[in-house]
């Protein structure tokens, strides 16, 4: 007995050690942890569960038969984080280079299967060569059995990626269809093709990190959401962000005690707006002193950074915030930031988890490189998703609520369950000055009754109340009650019931 404890100790030992001492060192030495470190610090201490430490490879092409190591080049389980539930995997650079086998990928299979089946997260430590150059068309299985996977736990669990390493080829697509992508800066990259290929069709000169490192995806392509400066910022922020999500889609959002007084006022809310309309503001600022303790989980802050998408919690449950940003690009609605607030509306739908709208926004940004880049059909995803998103809903229009950006901004008349107006806001087709151009055009080369045409049409229709003569706004409300007002809403929104009609599934303009 002694004898067989022993040597299982040493089969562990074997598999814990990875691609040994030499390797560890080397991935040390670039700044990145080890995949068995990396776990660690994710999860609480000394809750990992690990399975499959044990599964080798069964390739005997290219020498292969004589290297294997136990566990294959990824460390998959499952922990808690904050005492909830999490499946894992974590790939090995230090086994041949983290590379997909067969193997490989079953471990990732088995894991996301029983994070479907019980309902828990899937987080995926990405750090891989790509695959498994050995085993050919083997481990292009591999990652497709994954890829199904991925689409299968879609709008089930909520699965976020990690690259903390190199992410190539067709190996981008599972994190691409993950519903977060977190990249470390200066060690990890994702591109469909590297520099070398890039030189030779199209004769530009890149680099790794130019082309698909975490700072080009978090600000210029949008594919990664956030960018961490190392590897020991990106889990513990993979920490905090876990806590703010649901375990399913069948649960609700979880709920963490706050002291914050549900009916705090917020005095300096009253003067936020100026008193010229086209000055700008920091919409964050309105989010900051709404949301319980001012903690908020931007999601990508640096990509359509006209837009603020992101996490936070009212009374202690999860809400999801949608605002424009008055700072940048006056808070136009454009391609990339329908996109971004699109994706994430539907996350927020597909795990219940209420959505806030603070919305100032003048209207769509005009363009040829906006039309020909098909803002139209990027503008119906945002409205697609908020018409078809069945969880409670409160929108705040600050100031501006112009045109078509009206309606999409989360407005009554795509199911908004309570919207309210600061007095401030300003709910029209358009600004009183592009308005009177166009319908007192004859006017236009009169200042003194271009001025008057103007002020008469402020007065009328630049205020909140029009639209609430219609109901379209249920309330005006003080700016310094903003808090107040949403927590009430939410709580009487806690049991909404909303079913869409059966289909199989809609068709988002994509
Ligand atoms: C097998 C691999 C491997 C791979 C790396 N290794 N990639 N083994 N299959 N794909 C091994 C190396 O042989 C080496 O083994 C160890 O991992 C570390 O690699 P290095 O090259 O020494 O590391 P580094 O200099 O940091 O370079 C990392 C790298 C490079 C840029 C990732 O290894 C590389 O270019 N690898 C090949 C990438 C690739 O072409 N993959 C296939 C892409 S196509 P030793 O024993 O020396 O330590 C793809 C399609 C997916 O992935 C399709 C899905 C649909």
């Amino acid at each position: 007995m002694q004898e067989i404890i022993r040597q299982l100790d040493e089969k562990r030992a074997r598999a814990r050690a990875g691609g040994g001492d030499k390797r560890i060192a080397g991935q040390h030495a670039k700044g990145k942890l080890s995949a068995r470190e990396r776990i660690e610090l994710l999860l609480d201490p000394d809750s990992f569960e690990e399975w499959d430490m044990f599964v080798e490879h069964r390739c005997t092409d290219f020498g292969m038969g004589e290297q294997t190591i136990p566990g294959d080049g990824v460390v998959t389980g499952y922990g808690t984080i904050n005492g909830r539930l999490v499946f894992v995997f974590s790939q090995d650079f230090t086994v041949f280079g983290g590379s997909l086998s067969e193997a490989h990928a079953e471990k990732i299979c088995k894991i996301m299967d029983h994070a479907i089946k019980v309902g828990a997260p899937v987080i995926g430590l990405n750090d891989s060569g790509g695959a498994r150059i050995q085993e050919g068309v083997a481990s292009l299985a591999g990652y497709a059995e994954v890829f199904q996977r991925n689409v299968m736990a879609s709008g089930v669990v909520p699965q976020i990626s990690c690259i903390m390493g190199p992410c190539a080829g067709g190996a981008v697509y599972s994190p691409a269809m993950t519903d977060f992508i977190f990249m470390v800066k200066d060690s990890s990259y994702m591109f469909v093709t590297g520099p070398e290929v890039v030189k030779t069709v199209t004769h530009e000169s890149v680099t790794a990190e130019e082309l698909g490192g975490a700072v080009t995806h978090s600000s210029k392509s949008g594919v990664a959401d956030l960018a961490f400066e190392n590897d020991v910022e990106a889990l513990l922020q993979l920490r905090r962000f876990v806590d703010f999500l649901p375990s399913s889609n069948r649960e609700k959002p979880p709920v963490r005690p706050t002291s914050d007084s549900a009916d705090r006022m917020e005095m300096s809310l009253d003067t936020l707006i100026p008193d010229n309309p086209n000055k700008p503001y920091d919409m964050k600022e309105l989010i900051l002193k709404v949301v319980d303790e001012g903690d908020f989980f931007e999601i990508a802050p640096s990509f359509a950074a006209n837009i603020i998408t992101g996490f936070a919690r009212m009374e202690g449950s999860t809400v999801g915030i949608v605002a424009n940003q008055p700072m940048v690009l006056a808070g136009c609605l454009d391609i990339d930031s329908s996109r971004k607030a699109a994706r994430f509306v539907r996350f927020c739908d597909a795990f219940n988890i209420p959505i806030i709208t603070f919305v100032d926004v003048p209207g769509f940004l005009p363009g040829t490189a906006q039309e020909y880049g098909g803002i139209i059909k990027h503008g119906a995803k945002l409205l697609f998703a908020y018409a078809e998103c069945t969880v409670p809903k409160v929108t705040v229009i600050t100031r501006k609520a112009y045109g078509g950006a009206y309606d999409v901004m989360s407005s009554k008349h795509l199911r908004g369950d309570v919207n309210f107006a600061w007095p401030t806001a300003e709910i029209a087709v358009m600004g009183p000055k592009g308005a009177v151009e166009i319908i007192f055009r004859q006017d236009i080369g009169n200042a003194e009754k271009i001025a008057a045409r103007t002020e008469e049409y402020r007065q009328k229709f630049a205020n909140p109340f029009v639209a609430g003569h219609r109901g379209f706004i249920d309330d005006v409300i003080m700016p310094h009650a903003t808090r107040k007002r949403i927590c009430r809403s939410l709580v009487m929104l806690r049991d909404k019931e909303l079913e869409n009609p059966w289909r199989k599934h809609g068709n988002i303009p994509l």
